[in-house]
């Protein structure tokens, strides 16, 4: 009745939050300010929510493309960036998925629904990435997709500029530059978009993970492809208003995010200033930190109230890993008060 392969699986997990400090996933901590909530309340009032929502969605598409200089037959709409990675595997030509590893888990999970096989090329010790390497792992696995998390989760780098030319420059296949985390990085690199290379993007990051809204940015021809495998109606009435509504505000969440850079400065110095922990820098809204024992100081946390993600059992670079997202200063000056007294940071475990 059910594949083999769909059983030995694990369904994704989300851990409770309930009570807990959540910085354990890359939500923005502010909430929508009062003034803005009962105007969005409005918009949402005088909905039709007996019809279906519209299907084209051209309105948000355009207003989406506008920010970024393009048209609306450039922009994919995806139930979040999540639904946006599903399209683009059922779509691409055969062969194998090209990945980093580590990388964002998806890209792997889907392709084993899709039964397609992953190619996957650690990066260095620095988790930079080597583009040869990923080059001649594309030719040698005939990979027909690829993606490059930029920056990546969950080692929150920006790979070069250079490294990501050379893969969009020489790579055959359809390649995603998934770009999840663009409101917090220094470079975009929507100069790659080309027939065969789009970039994804998301609204969750920003202060919208509730709405469920991805979208992808692209050539016209490779656009109206993809959107043959979206399902009708992927965006409903609520998404649709809210986005429309909220474009309308974005400066709003540009200055959280603003905000959240600040404490991710303010957090990375203060946790490169304790003994026994290695910080990496990142471009993204979360920090990625090595301990010396990740399993006993995840559970001391989870026991002081703070929820952070364990990326130990992942093992390889990210062994001993912890990732925290950026919260609000007082949650974070939280989490550092709660990990300056977890005694397993420094391996001295209570067993
Ligand atoms: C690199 C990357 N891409 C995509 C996503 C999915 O985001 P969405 O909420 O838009 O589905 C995430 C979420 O963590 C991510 O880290």
């Amino acid at each position: 009745m059910i594949r083999n392969d769909i059983k030995q699986m694990a369904v994704y997990h989300v851990p409770d939050a309930n009570g807990m400090i959540k910085l354990d996933a890359m939500e923005n901590p502010y909430p929508l300010p009062d003034t803005l909530r009962d105007e969005w309340a409005n918009q949402i009032r005088s909905l039709n929510i007996n019809r279906y929502p519209d299907a084209d969605m051209n309105e948000l598409r355009q207003s989406i493309a506008d920010r970024d200089g393009l048209q609306a037959d450039q922009v994919l709409l995806g139930n979040g960036s999540d639904e946006i990675i599903q399209m683009a595997l059922i779509a691409a030509d055969q062969g194998a998925c090209a990945i980093p590893q580590p990388t964002f888990v998806m890209y792997e999970t889907v392709s084993r629904w899709l039964r397609r096989p992953v190619a996957g090329v650690p990066l260095e010790k620095d988790f930079s990435l080597n583009a040869d390497a990923f080059m001649r792992v594309c030719a040698r696995e005939k990979a027909g997709i690829a993606f490059l998390a930029c920056p990546n989760n969950p080692t929150g780098n920006l790979w070069s500029r250079s490294a990501i030319q050379k893969i969009a420059t020489n790579f055959r296949g359809l390649l995603i530059i998934d770009e999840a985390y663009h409101p917090f990085a220094d470079d975009t690199y929507t100069d790659f978009i080309a027939p065969n290379v789009i970039v994804l993007r998301t609204y969750s990051k920003l202060g919208l993970a509730g709405l469920r809204l991805g979208y992808a940015l692209g050539h016209p021809s490779t656009i109206s492809e993809l959107n043959k495998v979206r399902l009708p109606y992927n965006i409903n009435s609520l998404a649709q208003t809210s986005a429309r509504f909220f474009l309308n505000h974005f400066q709003v969440f540009e200055e959280q995010a603003r905000k959240i850079c600040q404490e991710r400065s303010r957090l990375t110095a203060i946790l490169d200033s304790i003994t026994h922990v290695e910080v990496y820098p990142s471009q993204a809204n979360f920090i990625l930190l090595r301990v010396a024992d990740a399993n006993a100081a995840f559970e001391a946390l989870q026991q002081k109230g703070v929820l952070v993600k364990n990326l130990h059992a992942a093992g390889g670079l990210l062994e001993n890993c912890l990732r925290v997202t950026i919260g609000l200063p007082e949650e974070n000056d939280q989490f550092v008060k709660s990990l300056g007294s977890v005694r397993e940071i420094m391996g001295e475990t209570n067993h």
